[in-house]
């Protein structure tokens, strides 16, 4: 096992320890102009698009542990959880691009961004990801999925080939959804070439998938 794949494994089985501190707490981690920019995004979330705060910090624990260099994040909405990834890749150099189908969402997406002083690492693509991935440079060697749940397998069959052996793919709402996305969860569950782990820091439940071969 890799240095990296270690400390992946060891963030795997504290997360759950770690994230178990009640949302809205006090974190010295995070400057306060990006907390704040997050409670505003939260606050003025009607449709609850975002994932949630534990949902959050996991995806920067899992950013930070993979020492992740070329991150692609599918469903962007207004950048909540880009800034969390965004927040883990800065550890070692790391860059996201965020896709986002709605263009008004992307536009606030980059605004909160910019407001968070992340615009350097996170650059946010407006536009319908199956047909923004195939221009972008690749490869990926960590990816957050999280458009619509009945399309998961189908960009997963898009980004799979363009991510390297040890790279991370997550998905969100593989709990509460996961009835919308048989055909994903059997991928990513049945490929020999593929350990993939559940896991809960809230209650939508995200896999993660680490791939073995190339
Ligand atoms: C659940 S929300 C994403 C929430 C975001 N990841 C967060 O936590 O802040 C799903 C988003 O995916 C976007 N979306 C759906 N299909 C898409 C596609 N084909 N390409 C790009 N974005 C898409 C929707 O417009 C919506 O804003």
């Amino acid at each position: 096992m890799t240095p990296a794949a270690r400390v992946a494994a060891a963030g795997l089985l504290v997360a759950p320890l770690l994230l178990a501190a009640p949302e809205g707490r006090a974190d010295s981690t995070i400057p306060p102009a990006v907390a704040g920019v997050l409670r505003q995004i939260k606050a003025a979330d009607p449709d609850q698009l975002a994932v949630s705060e534990e949902d959050g910090r996991f995806l920067r624990v899992m950013a930070a542990s993979t020492r992740a260099a070329r991150a692609l994040e599918i469903g962007g909405a207004e950048g909540y959880s880009a800034i969390w990834i965004a927040l883990g890749l800065r550890e070692h150099g790391g860059r996201l691009t965020t896709i986002e189908s709605d263009p008004a969402r992307a536009r606030r997406a980059a605004a909160n961004i910019r407001r968070a002083g992340l615009s350097p690492i996170v650059t946010v693509v407006s536009g319908d990801a199956f047909a923004e991935i195939p221009k972008l440079r690749g490869p990926f060697d960590f990816v957050f999925l999280d458009a619509w749940k009945r399309d998961y397998k189908r960009f997963f069959d898009l980004v799979l080939p363009r991510m390297p052996a040890g790279g991370v793919l997550l998905a969100h709402n593989v709990v509460n959804k996961r009835e919308e996305m048989g055909d994903f969860l059997d991928a990513i569950e049945r490929d020999p070439a593929l350990l993939t782990a559940i896991v809960r820091p809230a209650h939508e439940g995200m896999s993660v998938t680490y791939k073995l071969a190339p």
